[in-house]
């Protein structure tokens, strides 16, 4: 049999098994860190257009960086799309991600161009989002709860068990919030709020945007979350509002790396190229992903929570972004919260 005629029937092969794998010139191993539905939109709009059959896995934000660390000797990743900045900055810190300077990198915001500069080009920013929460109007109705505008007010003993948040050693939504509290009050009152905090706390879930989705769902009253998860939530139907809290809020720029030591490393730079494009960053809304994209030119959902109309604080990614800091704030965490949960 010629070559020719043993590669036509191959391909044969994989379209009637429909499978991609036998069409595909090669593969990309990637992880990740945002919400399920744009990661499979992500997978599969980057698979119609190349070449190259795309092995995703979702995991949260601090997962992620635990598995990037863990493999270190033998990755087993090329590409981290997704999740907040900081650990993508802690793992650029530490040589676990590679150097590259994408030419699309003149066509995005300052606040993702900043990103990659800070880190000597080892992480950019994908898009950018502000943490608040999202709490259920009809358990607040039913329940006579005053509307909860302030971190001050998440103390209140009338959302005794009706507040859930993430657990900072998986989620990078509930390390920003974790490392927020900490610039906003100092360390050791954020610690205190915390610990008072945890009576009103059910349940600290793995993934960032869990707690909105019990809420619009009246498991519990309220989700700390990024605001732009909670307002996926309302887009979704469900009887959920948006609140951005009044003494000031943290944000994260959500990024992306690529893996030191990929194995398909010319298809982790086609992804990463291909992610920052305005067309790409654009059709994020139609998986109702509404952050603030990189790309000067992507489309800004008109959901999307604007930074304009919301208190933010000058959030030290410096400073939170270092894998010495982490490591102290959730060992504390785990010391003084993790150790009292329910
Ligand atoms: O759901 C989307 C999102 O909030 C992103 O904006 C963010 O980068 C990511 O999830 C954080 O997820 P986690 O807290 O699970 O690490």
């Amino acid at each position: 049999m010629s070559k020719k005629t043993l590669a036509m029937l191959t391909l044969a092969a994989g379209t009637a098994l429909g499978t991609n794998a036998a069409l595909a010139a090669g593969e990309l191993n990637l992880i990740c860190s945002a919400d399920v539905v744009i990661c499979e939109q992500m997978k599969g709009d980057f698979e119609k257009s190349h070449d190259i059959q795309v092995n995703m896995v979702r995991l949260s934000s601090g997962e992620t960086y635990a598995k990037v660390r863990a493999e270190s000797r033998n990755p087993k990743t090329d590409i981290w799309w997704a999740g907040t900045g900081d650990p993508h900055l802690q793992a650029a810190s530490e040589g676990l991600t590679e150097e590259y300077k994408s030419a699309k990198l003149d066509e995005l915001h300052d606040w993702a161009k900043s990103q990659a500069e800070s880190s000597g080009y080892r992480t950019v920013g994908v898009y950018a989002g502000a943490l608040g929460w999202g709490y259920n109007t009809d358990i607040a109705a039913k329940k006579n709860l005053s509307e909860p505008k302030c971190w001050a007010d998440l103390l209140k003993p009338e959302l005794k068990g009706e507040i859930q948040i993430a657990n900072p050693n998986s989620s990078g939504t509930a390390y920003t919030a974790l490392a927020t509290l900490v610039q906003i009050m100092g360390e050791d009152e954020a610690f205190d709020y915390l610990k008072k905090l945890n009576d009103n706390v059910s349940q600290y879930t793995k993934s960032g945007s869990a707690p909105v989705k019990a809420a619009a769902r009246g498991e519990t009253g309220l989700g700390i979350v990024f605001m732009h998860d909670a307002v996926s939530q309302v887009a979704e139907g469900f009887p959920v509002k948006v609140e951005a809290p009044c003494e000031g809020t943290g944000y994260e720029i959500g990024s992306m790396s690529i893996i030191k030591g990929a194995r398909n490393m010319d298809n982790a730079k086609i992804w990463y190229d291909w992610a920052l494009q305005p067309d790409v960053q654009s059709r994020m809304k139609d998986a109702k992903s509404f952050q603030l994209p990189s790309n000067k030119s992507a489309e800004i959902p008109k959901e999307a929570p604007r930074f304009e109309n919301i208190k933010l604080i000058d959030y030290d990614f410096t400073t939170y972004g270092n894998p010495d800091k982490r490591k102290a704030l959730l060992e504390r965490w785990d010391r003084e919260i993790g150790s009292i949960a329910n």
